[in-house]
């Protein structure tokens, strides 16, 4: 479970987020809101990218503060950008980084490398410069890149702004299909449709928190 206790964000003497109090427990969580409302500072302080400025966030009990390393171990993070994401220059080097830090043998990593990309239907791209993949490629590997480290929890940060539609398609398929606990930030109200949870910020507070139906009627009140 992921919990916000009380906790503040500034930026300066910008509130960014006020006294959130909130667990999170359900297995597809939405966050919706206006730009700038603070829905991505929430989604960072998650994983401990973040450290809040008061209050406290902890995944299965471990407070983000205390230890950011084990955090990030249970919570996988996807950038809006892949290229953010991306850093070696070729696919399999990428997805062999984090596998080599938590010391996984070879034949280990290669196992786990064939099975994600095979999963999400790049076997092909294995040893392919990351540099000639397509927008939509690139952000089905970092997704893999995530996956790959079987975190508990991932957070998606408007994983699908910059795919077509096709590729948008896939990777909400892929979200709504993954065995991990998936946060997302998005914008697109159709994908979060048979969510279990809906949040809708505004001026860094939670104004909302239901069901997809409700939620989403009262965010588009909001908006018009
Ligand atoms: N590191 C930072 N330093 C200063 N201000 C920041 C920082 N990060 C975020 N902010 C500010 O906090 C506010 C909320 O930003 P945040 O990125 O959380 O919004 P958002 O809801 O994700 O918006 P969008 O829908 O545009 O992505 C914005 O005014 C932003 O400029
Ligand atoms: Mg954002």
């Amino acid at each position: 479970m992921i919990e916000f206790k009380n906790v503040s964000q500034f930026f300066g003497d910008l509130v960014v987020l006020k006294d959130i109090n909130v667990r999170l427990a359900e297995r597809r969580i939405a966050i919706v809101g206006s730009n700038g409302s603070g829905k991505s500072t929430f989604a960072r302080l998650i994983n401990g990218l973040q450290l809040p400025t008061s209050g406290a966030v902890e995944v299965d009990g471990i407070d983000t503060r205390k230890d950011a390393k084990a955090v990030r171990r249970n919570v996988g993070f996807v950038f809006q950008n892949p290229d953010n994401q991306i850093v070696f220059p070729l696919v399999e080097e990428d997805l062999a980084f984090d596998l080599k830090n938590l010391g996984f043998r070879k034949d280990e990593i290669s196992e786990k490398i064939d099975a994600v990309l095979s999963r999400y239907n790049m076997e092909g791209f294995r040893s392919h410069p990351v540099h000639f993949l397509s927008g939509g490629q690139k952000q089905l590997l970092a997704i893999s890149g995530v996956a790959v480290m079987e975190p508990k929890y991932i957070v998606f940060d408007e994983p699908t702004t910059l795919l077509d539609l096709r590729n948008k398609r896939k990777v909400c398929k892929l979200i709504r299909d993954l065995e991990q606990t998936a946060i997302v930030v998005s914008h697109d109200l159709e994908f979060l449709e048979g969510f279990d949870r809906v949040f809708v910020f505004d001026g860094g507070q939670i104004v909302v928190d239901d069901q997809p139906s409700t939620a989403l009627k009262q965010y588009m009140e909001m908006m018009a």
